[in-house]
């Protein structure tokens, strides 16, 4: 069976904000502290205490933002307790991930210098839960007042004389869980309020507030922030999906069954009806599109690696969350009108992580491959796709197999993403590239046989991109053979 996938150029297609391929770093495990922050005193080479083989990783990368403190470590945080001397900082009690005590040593310069290096916009997600408006409003001010301020000159004395540029901003993180509990109409209260007080110092393009958002498939929230906050107060609404794993009856999610893939696959699959659902309440009341939807959470969520702390969720990154990724990351393409923001979860070690790291050593999950392979969608605009999915059955039941979306970039360079979902059967594709110019494509792609395949610290080029044989496009249609559990970037 031979597929018939059409790529098309509309002249109305959104551009892919380069902000879809953004990045998360929580207080969590070992994310900061014993993960990307090492301190200056280290023997792994750092720079500012960061390690220079994770620096050099994120930029290789191209992360467009970087999303921190959290998570639900956000609303906990204490921003002036992170500033000043490193050794007169207090110490605090991660409450949520793993009890233990945290010395302040990473905070607000080391988070937003390191933005800097990486040449990546930093993305504060700002206390609501358990600040005031007071402390957060100060935040503000230090980080972006030039100077005269009570917050700017403490800023300085602290050693930065200029203020950073920080646009994005994070009005609490999940408020309707670990940010307090609140009601979405008592949210949108506290949001109105939180909001009216911030001050664009800069007098830049303005400051992008984003309001902590629904839980998956929880319309309401959306509705009640879209109807109870003025637009003037508000420029995205984030919204957290998470491809979960569910348990074995061995109490364990270390398993690798079919069964099991296909419930992930099923759960990542449904980020496509979730961002179509809250676009449409969205489109209610926004029918300019001046809001966007920022997905500030994403990625697969199962196993806890034996032998470590429960609450430092760390997983081993296999060929599984190369799958999730490539399919997410089409569905975000494919809805780039609205979602123009998000952030993968998490950078280092913790959840679906780029990058590992076991003292001295460190290595590139097959997620970093993904995101790097798709980097070449970042600001280029929409090709819409058209095509009927063959199916992946398993038991009763069907996925669509294969997934799919499109690029053309300012230098008029097609770019097509597909993922062959199906565990069992290759694909033929006959790609359209119909008025599109397109002669030959060459291509990468990232395969395994075994969705448990993963790189460990031994041998961390176990799964790598591999160049895909070059492909000529005969009267604008390419002939494409996609593996099973495949990633596949085409270029044109
Ligand atoms: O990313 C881990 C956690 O997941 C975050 O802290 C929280 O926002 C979400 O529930």
């Amino acid at each position: 069976d031979v597929t018939l996938v059409k790529v098309v150029e509309e002249s109305e297609a959104p551009m892919i904000s380069k902000h879809i391929y953004g990045h998360f770093s929580e207080h969590l495990g070992r994310c900061i502290y014993g993960g990307l922050y090492v301190g200056e005193e280290s023997v792994v080479p750092n720079t500012a205490g960061v390690r220079n083989d994770i620096i050099d990783a994120l930029k290789e990368l191209q992360i467009p933002n970087l999303r921190w403190p959290g998570g639900c470590f956000a609303d906990t945080y204490h921003w002036k307790d992170g500033v000043g001397p490193k050794d007169e900082r207090p110490t605090m009690v991660n409450r949520w991930w793993g009890g233990v005590t945290e010395d302040n040593s990473f905070g607000t310069h080391d988070f937003l210098n390191l933005c800097e290096t990486l040449g990546a916009e930093p993305y504060l997600a700002a206390n609501v839960g358990s600040s005031t408006v007071k402390e957060f409003t100060e935040y503000v001010e230090y980080v972006l007042h030039e100077g005269g301020s009570p917050m700017a000159e403490w800023r300085k004395e602290n050693g930065r004389e200029e203020p950073w540029n920080v646009k994005y901003w994070g009005v609490g993180n999940e408020m309707w869980g670990c940010g307090g509990n609140m009601t979405a109409e008592h949210y949108a209260d506290v949001y109105r309020q939180y909001a009216t007080f911030m001050t664009d110092w800069t007098n830049s393009d303005g400051l992008f507030r984003i309001a902590s958002g629904a839980n998956v498939d929880d319309y309401h929230w959306t509705e009640v922030l879209m109807r109870d906050v003025p637009k003037h107060l508000i420029e995205g609404v984030a919204l957290h999906s998470y491809s979960f794993v569910e348990w074995n009856e061995k109490g364990s999610s270390i398993d690798y069954s079919e069964e099991q893939y296909f419930s992930t696959m099923k759960t990542a699959l449904k980020m496509d009806t979730l961002v179509t659902k809250h676009s449409a309440i969205m489109d209610k009341y926004d029918p300019d599109n001046t809001i966007a939807l920022v997905v500030d959470e994403w990625g697969g969520w199962y196993e806890v690696m034996e032998g470590t702390n429960p609450g430092f969720l760390y997983q081993q990154n296999t060929m599984r969350d190369a799958m999730i990724a490539g399919t997410t990351l089409n569905i975000f393409n494919n809805h780039a009108e609205r979602v123009k923001m998000a952030n993968l979860a998490q950078t280092v070690n913790v959840l679906q992580a780029v990058v590992l790291t076991e003292g001295e050593k460190m290595l590139l999950t097959p997620t970093y491959h993904v995101m790097k392979m798709y980097n070449v969608h970042q600001d280029a605009k929409l090709l819409p796709v058209e095509f009927n999915s063959p199916t992946y059955k398993f038991e009763g039941e069907e996925l669509p197999a294969i997934s799919v979306s499109a690029s053309k970039n300012e230098s008029g360079t097609v770019h097509v993403s597909l993922v062959n979902i199906d565990a069992h059967k290759k694909h033929n594709i006959n790609l359209s590239l119909e008025g599109l110019g397109v002669k030959r494509l060459s291509g990468i792609i990232l395969t395994s046989d075994n969705l448990q395949d993963y790189n460990s610290f031994e041998t961390p080029g176990a799964i790598q991109p591999k160049e895909f044989s070059t492909i000529k496009v005969k009267k604008g249609i390419a002939e494409v053979e996609l593996p099973p559990f495949s990633v596949l970037v085409l270029k044109g």
